[in-house]
Formats: structure tokens, sequence, C-alpha cells
């Protein structure tokens, strides 16, 4: 097997963030479906470094707690007290006394970097044969930064904090983007040496360059090829921009692959997600976590996936969705809501002002509009009248309603579950449905209407009402009192019961 690029990688990531203004430790800010952190993990990950070590002191608990999550091989060195970058990478280094051979050391706030990056990092140290290779960039704004001192043959001679240059170093434009290749033990050696004589009275991971060149030691800077790639972030203004430019890499590299984005600016989509050629996103779509959506499906406008499967040539629209499956050819919305668990079939349809939790929508099933449905299973080719609730809670538990397939339910219906309506069954429009309705059956499940005849006219008398009403029977042949329905004890009758059940 080849040599890992470095035996080990320290994230240094104990910083208070205090310029974030947050109760959050800084790295764990996210943006595209990742905290700062996670990215900077990312980026180093295809190193295969044997050892990954994050050290941590503001907020250590949650840093550590969200190591667990996602980076659960991650080895963590606490720095009890904040004395500067190179006293945490000196804790780490403690950490891993056996260390040799080349580390990688990165800030914890650098979550634009990329692989290719690091790689071109590496590749140079080697070719070099350097002992310490700082990452580096030519910036537009360098303020606030490390400056890369260079001598007149333009070998690197040190790195300068903007608080500590003077007026010429301060005009510099290529500066430290916080990402060192360094030789373990000249890096732990020269750390050892690192004073505290600077405007923060700190000890500063920087200075070891300096060391390292007064020793004679090989040093040198790898320009990256896109210096986003080595923004830092301090504040939440520097949060949102690298947020935006983290999107606007996502979203290039969908078009390239042949997604159409309608509007860039406004679609947000997270670096896990995927999105196949051919699919469609309109303005104000969020995509978020493991979410994945087929060729030609069409998403939004104004929709938010999260961790949600969208299948071929289905259509989402101003949809609210988490942890739900979206077969092929499934229209959704406007204005639904697909909670965890969902799961409609291909061809299914979930219209507006509709709900579902736990919820599997067989093929072709409809449930169109104004309904609830929670843990349920509707079989296929079934539809579901507006206006229905499944009634899943009794305060204390929940449970499920089965309905059958190609059966159709009325209009206003509360199926009152545990409760089963079976295959091809049919149900009246405003039933409470409490008991299992067997297949082919047809469930009444409310009072009969009684009319009372002429309660207008002798009740409200001289009102609009009434006057419409003695308009009506007056030109009427048929007086009231024998319209249907009116009957006092009327017979049995199955042919009109269901009413409206929608399509
Ligand atoms: C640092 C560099 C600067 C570089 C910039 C790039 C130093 C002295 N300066 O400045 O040259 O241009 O990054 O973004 O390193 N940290 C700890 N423990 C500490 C102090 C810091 O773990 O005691 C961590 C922070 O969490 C952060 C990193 O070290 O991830 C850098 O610290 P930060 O305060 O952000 O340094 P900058 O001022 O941005
Ligand atoms: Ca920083």
């Amino acid at each position: 097997m080849a040599e890992p690029a470095v035996q080990a990688v320290v994230v240094l990531a104990a910083g208070q963030g205090t310029r974030m203004r947050s109760g959050t430790p800084k790295v764990l800010h996210t943006l595209g479906g990742r905290s700062m952190l996670g990215h900077v993990l990312a980026a180093v990950a295809p190193l295969g470094a044997p050892r990954v070590v994050v050290v941590v002191g503001a907020g250590r608990e949650a840093v550590q707690q969200h190591l667990a999550e996602v980076a659960p091989d991650a080895l963590t060195a606490v720095q009890e007290e904040q004395n500067g970058s190179g006293h945490a990478a000196a804790v780490a280094l403690d950490a891993v006394g056996d260390l040799t051979g080349p580390v990688l050391i990165v800030n914890g706030d650098a979550p634009l970097l990329r692989p290719e990056t690091v790689a071109g990092l590496v590749a140079q140290h080697r070719a070099e044969g350097a002992a310490l290779t700082v990452l580096t960039a030519e910036v537009q704004d360098p303020t606030g930064l490390g400056r890369i001192v260079r001598d007149g043959a333009g070998a690197v001679r040190a790195i300068v904090e903007e608080r500590d240059a003077d007026a010429a170093q301060r005009a510099l434009r290529e500066v430290n983007a916080g990402v060192y290749l360094g030789d373990a033990d000249a890096v732990r050696e020269a750390l050892g040496r690192v004073g505290a004589a600077n405007d923060q009275g700190e000890q500063y991971l920087t200075d070891v360059l300096g060391l390292l060149v007064a020793d004679g030691r090989p040093v040198g800077g790898h320009r990256a090829e896109d210096p986003a790639d080595t923004l830092g972030c301090n504040d939440q203004r520097e949060l949102a921009e690298r947020r935006r430019t983290l999107n606007d890499r996502v979203l290039d590299r969908l078009m390239r692959d042949g997604v159409t984005v309608v509007d860039p600016q406004t679609t947000w989509v997270d670096v896990t997600v995927r999105v196949a050629a051919g699919a469609t996103l309109h303005p104000g779509v969020q995509l978020h976590g493991s979410t994945t959506v087929a060729g030609g499906a069409v998403v939004g406008p104004d929709s938010t996936l999260t961790d949600t499967v969208v299948g071929e040539r289905a259509r989402v629209v101003r949809a609210h969705c988490e942890r739900a499956v979206v077969g092929a050819d499934v229209s959704v919305g406007p204005f639904a809501y697909l909670r965890p668990g969902t799961d409609l079939g291909a061809g299914a349809k979930v219209g507006t002002f509709v709900e579902t939790k736990n919820a599997e929508v067989g093929a072709g099933a409809k449930v169109p509009h104004l309904t609830y449905v929670g843990d349920a299973t509707i079989g296929e080719g079934t539809n579901i009248g507006a206006a229905s609730v499944f009634v899943n809670y009794d305060g204390v538990a929940k449970h499920r309603t089965s309905i059958g397939s190609h059966a159709r339910t009325g209009a206003d219906n509360m199926f009152v579950a545990p409760v089963t309506v079976g295959d091809g069954a049919y149900t009246a429009a405003g039933s409470v449905i409490t008991h299992d309705v067997p297949p082919g059956a047809m469930a009444v499940g409310r009072a009969r209407q009684r009319n009372v005849a002429g309660w207008v006219g002798r009740r409200r008398p001289g009102t609009p009402a009434a006057h419409a009403a003695e308009a009506a029977e007056s030109r009427s042949a048929t007086p009231a009192a024998a319209a249907p329905g009116n009957a006092t004890t009327p017979a049995e009758r199955d042919d009109d019961e269901q009413g409206t059940t929608t399509r």
C-alpha cells in the first residue's frame, strides 16, 4: 500500500469565534448543509490520513458531540486556554507525541477549502522536499489576514499578522490561508520556540515559518488556484458570503451537469444533495441533506425539501417535505406538507393544503384537497374525498388507518383509527368512519338530513331570506313539503348517499 500523503491532519477549532457574536461555537455554524468544521474535514478526507486530530476548547462539549456524529474516528485534543493558533497546534502534536512525517494543520474556519486545493499543496510540498509549505492566496482585500513576505527571489520568508505588520507589509496582497503542511518533528520543535511577543500576546502558528527560515530549512508557499478556497470566516457577514459562494459552486456544478436552475439567486442546494440531469429547479427552492431529485422532475417554485427522494418526472410545487419519498410521475402541491415517513407511489397525487405523515399512498392514488393523512396506508388507485382527516391520535397513542385499493371515500370524512376500509369500498360524504368497512360496501356514518318545511317564514318573517323563500315558492310548481328528503319516515336509499367524492 502506498504511503498516505500525510500522517495526520490537525484541525484548529478551539477558538472562541468572538466576532460571530453567537452562542454557537464558530466552527459549528452551518453553510451548504454542513458545519464549517464538516467542510474542512471533507476537504482533507481524500488524504486518507491515519489520524485526524481536532483541537477543541471554546464550546468543546458541542464540538465533540458534533464530531461524534460527523467524524466518529476523529480524535480530539483539548486546549484549555485559547493562547493562540500556535499553542493549539502544539496541544495537538503533544496529543499524538509519536507522530512523525508530514502533518497537515488547518484552521477550522475555512469552509470553502476543496480537496483539489489541498492536493496542490501536498504536491508542491513533496516536489520541493520542504520542511513546511503554507497555502497562500492573492486576494483583492487582504484586510485582517496574515501577509506572506517573500524575498527578492520569491522565496517565502515570513508570515506577518496584519496587526503586527508595517505599512509595506500591509500593502502585500498575498495572504496566509491558514493551511500548513509540515514535517511533524520540525513543526513540533519550532512550536517549542514560539513566543507571544505580538499585538495579541498569543502564540502564533504563523511564527513557525519564520523560525524554520532562520534555521535555514526549506520552506515554501503554494498559491491556491482559486483564492475563494482559502477564505476564512470570522463573523456573520463573512458566513453569509461564504454560504453564497458555496451555493454558487454547487449550482454551477449542477448546471454543468444538465440541471435547469431557473433562478440561481433564490435556489439553495446543500453540497450533499444530488440532482440528475434533466431536472428543473424553479425559483425559491431549497434542497437539503440527503435529498435526491431524479431526471425530468420539476421542483418549485417555493419548495423546501430535506432528506427527500423525488422520482422521475415528479412535480413538487410550493411544498415543504421532510424525509419523504415522492415516486415517479407523482404530483405534489401546490401547498402541501409531506412529513417524515410519507411514501407516495408512482403517479400518486397529494394536492392542495394536504399534510401527510407516516403515510403510504399507493400508485395512482389521490389525496387532492384539504386533508390530513397521518399513520395510514392508502391502496393503489384510491381517491380520498376533500377535507378528510385521518384521526390517528386518541390523546394518548397513535393508531393506523388502512384504506384498500380503488376505494372512493367521500368528502369530509373522519377516519377514526384504528380502522380499515376495504378494497373498492365507498364511504359517504360527511361520514365519521369508526368501524371497519368491508370490501365493496358503502359506509354511511352521519345523521340523516331532516328539512323543517316553512321554518323561515314562521320564525324569521320579514327577513330577506323569508322574502326569497316566498318568491321561490310562488314560482315553483312543487310545494316545498313534497321535495325529496322531507318525508318523516324516509325509505332507505342506497343510490345517492355518497355525495361529492372529489377527483
Ligand atoms: C489566522 C492566521 C492568519 C491567516 C488567517 C486565515 C494566525 C496567528 N493567523 O488568523 O495568518 O491569514 O488565520 O484565515 O494563526 N484557534 C485555536 N486556539 C486558539 C486560537 C485559535 O484553536 O487559541 C483556532 C481557531 O479556532 C481558528 C484558527 O485557530 O480555527 C485560526 O484562529 P483565528 O482567530 O480565526 O485566526 P485569524 O485571526 O483568522
Ligand atoms: Ca480566522
